[in-house]
């Protein structure tokens, strides 16, 4: 677990920043730093800080539009040193039910990254403050690392 984090954020209508600004604040408590990418770009995204990746999932089964020119960077690119997790934030009364977050992980995985633990997703039908849930496993992630 490196000291920096870098927070990359996938949202069309806030939630999933919501979600990012509550993982930043624990993760400052626990006294790391960190960086919030809100407009996500690999070239100021450092691949030896681990990553936490928050993201929705929009259209049918499709990334934000924030998160996209980020998602092609990531094809081809080496990210043999890439720590992260995946929080993605999704409707599960859709049949792509976090297909964006899903999509995250397979890049990641494709070019040599590493998912730290299975990804957590989020339901908000299920949880209407998503980040409350997110937090309370991110919790059990620090005391875990
Ligand atoms: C137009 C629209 C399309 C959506 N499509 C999906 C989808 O395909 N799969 C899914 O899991 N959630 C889908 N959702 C639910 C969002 O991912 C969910 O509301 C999420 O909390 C939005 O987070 P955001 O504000 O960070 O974008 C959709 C929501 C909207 C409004």
């Amino acid at each position: 677990m490196s000291k920096h984090f870098e927070i990359i954020v996938g949202t069309m209508l806030g939630a999933s920043e919501y979600v990012a600004d509550a993982i930043a604040e624990k993760l400052e408590a626990k006294g790391y730093t960190h960086t919030i990418h809100i407009e996500p770009n690999l070239d100021n995204i450092k691949t030896d800080n681990t990553w936490v990746i928050c993201t929705s999932t929009h259209g049918a089964g499709e990334l934000p539009d924030n998160i996209q020119p980020f998602a092609a960077q990531l094809v081809g690119a080496d990210l043999s040193s890439v720590n992260a997790y995946v929080i993605g934030l999704g409707d599960t009364s859709y049949d792509t039910f976090c297909f964006g977050a899903k999509e995250i992980e397979k890049l990641i995985t494709e070019n040599n990254g590493k998912l730290k633990a299975d990804a957590y997703y989020i339901d908000v039908l299920e949880h209407p403050i998503p980040e409350d849930a997110a937090v309370e496993w991110f919790d059990d992630i620090l005391a875990n690392a």
